[in-house]
C-alpha cells in the first residue's frame, strides 16, 4: 500500500471541500472519482463535515479522504475516528500535530515563515502545507524557503487555480497543491456536480500534462 505522501504526489492536487449538507458527500464524492482525482480535504467548517467524512470513506474505500481545517485535538480525534486518513490544518498547532502523530494519522500543517518551518521540523514533520500560498509569496517564496529547508516539501494552498496550478506542480518540492476551485462551495450547494466533475476532470488532465 502506498503510504498517504506518496499518494497526494500521485493526485497532484488536493481538492479542499466545504459540505454544507451530508446529502452532497456521496454525489460529490462520485464527481471527483470520475473527474480523476479521487481526494478530498474536507474541511471541519461546517457541522456536516464529520459525518460526509464516515460516509465518504466507506462508501469509496479506494478515495483518499481527510478533513481539513483541522483546529484541535479533538476535532483531529473526531476526524479520524470517521475514518479521515489524513489531517490538514491552516496553522502550526503543536497539540494537533502531536494528537495526530500519537495516532499515526499524517498531519499536513500550514506554515507561512521560516520559524514556523522549523518549529515544524522540530514536531519532525517533513511535508508541510503552505499557507495561504498566493497571498504569502506564492512559488517564488517556496523557491526561496526550499534551499536552505531542504528536507521539507510542500502542499502550497490558497489562491491556486487552474491558470497558475501548473508552475506550482512544475517544481519537484511541491508535493500537490491544495484548492477549492474545482470543488466551489455554491456549485455542490446548487447540486451542480456535473460541472464539478468537469471541473475536477480539468484539473487531473493539468496534473497529467505537468507530471506525467
Ligand atoms: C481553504 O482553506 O479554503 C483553502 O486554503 C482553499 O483555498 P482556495 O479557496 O483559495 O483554493
Amino acid at each position: 500500500m502506498e503510504n498517504i505522501y506518496e499518494r497526494f504526489e500521485k493526485t497532484g492536487i488536493i481538492p479542499v471541500v466545504v459540505l454544507d449538507d451530508v446529502d452532497d458527500a456521496l454525489p460529490l464524492a462520485g464527481a471527483l472519482m470520475r473527474g480523476g482525482l479521487p481526494c478530498a480535504e474536507v474541511t471541519f467548517r461546517t457541522d456536516a463535515a464529520e459525518e460526509s467524512i464516515r460516509i465518504m470513506a466507506s462508501e469509496y474505500p479506494d478515495m483518499l479522504v481527510g478533513a481539513g481545517t483541522v483546529l484541535t485535538p479533538s476535532q483531529a480525534e473526531r476526524a479520524i475516528n470517521a475514518g479521515a486518513g489524513f489531517i490538514v490544518s491552516p496553522g502550526l498547532n503543536p497539540d494537533v500535530v502531536k494528537y495526530c502523530m500519537a495516532r499515526g494519522v499524517p498531519i499536513t500543517p500550514g506554515v507561512m515563515t521560516p520559524t514556523e518551518m522549523e518549529m515544524a521540523m522540530g514536531l519532525g514533520l517533513s511535508v508541510l502545507k503552505f499557507f495561504p500560498a498566493e497571498p504569502a509569496g506564492g512559488l517564488a517564496m517556496i523557491k526561496a524557503v526550499a534551499a536552505p529547508y531542504t528536507q521539507l516539501r510542500f502542499m502550497p494552498t490558497g489562491g491556486i487555480n487552474a491558470k497558475n496550478v501548473r508552475d506550482y506542480l512544475a517544481y519537484d518540492r511541491i508535493i500537490a497543491c491544495g484548492g477549492s476551485w474545482m470543488v466551489k462551495k455554491d456549485l455542490i450547494n446548487q447540486g451542480r456536480f456535473a460541472e464539478v466533475e468537469r471541473l475536477v476532470a480539468e484539473a487531473a488532465a493539468i496534473v497529467k500534462e505537468i507530471r506525467g
